[in-house]
């Protein structure tokens, strides 16, 4: 076959294979949408079903509190105070102090699910980037739990224009990638900065690193160096599109083999309406 005949047929060949991408793309993106629709639908319900039992907790709890004050006042104008009631009192006001603390992080877990699966994701609106990474980072805590240290560096910040939901699921996908990237124990650093019109949001981690002839394929829709069944390679080029075409951002990396990764994610404050592409598949 001539050189002729050969490069139509590759060229079509490669054409076929981008295509097959970024359906892959669309594909992962309107399952994850999917994902994010029947999650939020039943947070929605368990928020429902665990909130009022908590909140009448919580009062029963305040109310607890303050009896004990009072019957401590009771028992103190008996004579002589009673040294044994006193001790229970005490016992029985550290374990409602203790509950009162539990219940609290419960509430504060249902806030951040909450957040974090809310539905209304089609518009772009004002969003407050540091609870998004709190409330992902809360996700992601019980499987870094026993072996990544995770730190925050939050800077000074202003609220960003942005789809706050598919903002989420781009630091999801670097924080697991930090995460899987980290053999044993290791740190994950979340920093955020402002940049004159844009702030920056890094995500470094102490892994392995990305080897140098990997470095022009990461973004690249399928490329993977995970075994079958972990990764599908389509978290960074999900990431890209969201954060380049959706957000009218930039998103890069520095790397070191042996010593770890940090991503960069750089965001307009103010979205440019007329650049953004919308809350759905980029290319159709
Ligand atoms: N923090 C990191 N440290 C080292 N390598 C990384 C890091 N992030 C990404 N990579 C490399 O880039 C590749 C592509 O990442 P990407 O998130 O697109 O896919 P994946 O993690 O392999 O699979 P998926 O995210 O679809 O489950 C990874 O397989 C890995 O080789
Ligand atoms: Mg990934």
């Amino acid at each position: 076959m001539s050189d002729d005949c050969l490069g139509p047929a590759t060229a079509a060949a490669t054409e076929t294979e981008q295509l097959r991408m970024e359906l892959a793309i669309a594909k992962r993106r309107l399952a994850e949408a999917y994902q994010m629709v029947s999650l939020g639908r039943l947070v929605a319900g368990i928020i429902h079903e665990i909130n009022t039992p908590i909140g009448s907790i919580l009062s029963n709890n305040q109310v607890i509190l303050r009896s004990l004050e009072q019957l401590k006042t009771v028992l103190s104008a008996g004579e002589p105070p009673n040294a044994k009631a006193f001790e229970i009192l005490e016992t029985m006001a550290s374990l409602a102090a203790v509950d009162k603390l539990a219940c609290e992080r419960i509430s504060g877990v249902i806030r951040s699910l909450k957040t974090f699966a809310r539905v209304d994701q089609s518009d772009v609106r004002k969003a407050n980037v540091h609870e998004l990474l709190t409330n992902t980072l809360k996700l992601t805590s019980c499987e870094f739990r026993r072996r990544i240290i995770v730190e925050t560096d939050f800077g000074d910040i202003p609220e960003i224009e942005c789809y706050p939901q598919l903002l989420s699921q781009v630091f999801l996908n670097l924080l697991v990638n930090a995460g899987q990237a980290i053999e044993g124990e290791g740190r994950i650093t979340v920093r955020t900065r402002s940049d004159g019109e844009f702030i920056v949001v890094s995500i470094s981690d102490t892994g392995r690193g990305i080897p140098q002839e990997d470095r022009q394929k990461i973004f690249a829709p399928g490329f993977s160096t995970k075994p079958v069944g972990v990764g599908t390679g389509l978290g960074l080029a999900l990431s890209r599109e969201i954060v380049v075409d959706n957000h009218g951002g930039e998103i890069s990396f520095e790397s070191e083999v042996g010593a770890g990764t940090t991503f960069h994610v750089r965001l307009p404050i103010k979205a440019d309406r007329s650049k953004l592409t919308a809350a759905k598949p980029a290319r159709s």
